[in-house]
């Protein structure tokens, strides 16, 4: 019988729960970068008002919740599709719009390249630089994709993680112009993932896009509006890309509840408001606290998780292992291609979990050192 594929993203609290035996609410997690704020009031509402629906199908249009959007960016609802989680959105690019070669820069989100391999197409990848503190190589990716190369290996498609995950590093939209610019000239696709883009607005090529048909980009509505269990997501590009999308998707992927749910949160702009301001001062906050531990480096961050690298002697799965016995989860990057055995990644959460995680770095990091 084939194994199933172990879970490489943060966030799996159901295996650490069974491992523990105990239960999910008893667990911290930093591994996956939600808004500790918990949901929008609004969204439990939209919930409950939505009860009568769920006898019945959900829209395959997901009409309503286009239109809220539509309206929030300025486009027209015909330049939005909605998926379950930016991640179908991942899986379909590649075969909706005949991506064959991806160009991505490392370290970065790794369903772009698991997206492609299930397409049966290639990535390449340039490197973001552990002296420059991982600032995102848009310099490299522009010149790869100035290089005439045999057409064999033509690059049709980049990937650009904005603000990178996990390192959190953001390009101006000035950069982000200027890749598009070399893209549209060589034909290539350019797809902005701004799954974190809510924490960084003023740095969001959303806007900026619409005068640029070959850029995708990738929102989602599960970490920002903290309901990851509700599997929410979408694309905004030209109607004729997001057609060639949803010919690629299977009918009714996104259910009821995330419908109605996603409506209601994106239309709370005061939950908005007050979760910026929350992450504003507590990131702040923890980033000093995380840079004051002895040997640790701290990576600038624009989004709601830092990348911060353990001292020497230290191996990220081992603390990531100490921290899990303990029921607290964080994200060990000693993996993901580009990064070191030493990093992890860790979500921005309340004071006090904030404060209890650094009280538990102290002292493992401690013992180590006597
Ligand atoms: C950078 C990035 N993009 C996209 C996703 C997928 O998010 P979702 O499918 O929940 O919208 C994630 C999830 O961790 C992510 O880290």
């Amino acid at each position: 019988m084939a194994r199933l594929r172990r879970s490489t993203h943060g966030g799996n609290v159901y295996a650490v729960s069974r491992d523990l035996s105990r239960d999910v609410r008893n667990l911290i997690d930093f591994s996956a970068s939600i808004n500790p704020l918990g949901p929008s009031p609004r969204v439990w509402q939209a919930m409950a008002d939505s009860r009568h629906l769920l006898a019945h199908y959900p829209d395959p249009d997901c009409w309503e919740l286009r239109h809220t959007l539509a309206k929030c960016w300025h486009r027209q609802p015909e330049e939005i599709v909605v998926g379950n989680g930016s991640t179908e959105l991942i899986d379909v690019l590649p075969r909706a719009l005949k991506i064959r070669h991806l160009l991505v820069a490392h370290p970065t989100f790794s369903e772009y390249a698991a997206a492609m391999e299930r397409a049966g197409g290639r990535v390449s990848a340039v490197y973001a630089q552990r002296t420059e503190q991982y600032v995102q190589p848009i310099g490299d990716l522009c010149q790869v994709l100035d290089t005439r190369r045999p057409k064999s290996t033509t690059i049709d498609g980049v990937m650009l993680c904005h603000p990178n995950s996990p390192t959190g590093q953001a390009c101006t939209v000035d950069e982000i112009r200027r890749l598009a610019d070399i893209a549209q000239r060589r034909g290539v696709w350019v797809i902005i993932d701004e799954a974190f883009a809510d924490y960084c607005a003023e740095r969001s090529f959303l806007s900026a896009a619409v005068s640029w048909p070959r850029v995708v980009i990738l929102r989602s509505i599960t970490k920002f509006y903290a309901l990851p269990g509700l599997r929410v997501g979408y694309a905004v590009a030209k109607s004729a890309v997001i057609n060639a999308l949803r010919r690629q998707m299977p009918p009714w992927s996104v259910n009821v509840m995330g419908q109605a749910a996603a409506s209601a949160a994106v239309n709370d702009s005061g939950y908005a408001q007050k979760s910026v301001r929350f992450m504003d001062r507590e990131r702040e906050q923890f980033g000093f606290m995380l840079a004051a531990l002895p040997g640790c480096l701290v990576t600038p961050t624009y989004a709601n998780y830092f990348f911060l690298e353990l001292p020497r002697g230290w191996h990220a799965r081992e603390l990531s292992a100490q921290l899990r016995s303990e029921g607290v989860l964080v994200r060990d990057c000693s993996t993901v291609p580009g990064a070191n055995s030493r990093s992890i990644r860790l979500a921005v959460r309340s004071h006090d979990e904030n404060d209890r995680l650094i009280q538990a770095l102290s002292s493992l990091l401690r013992q180590q050192r006597s």
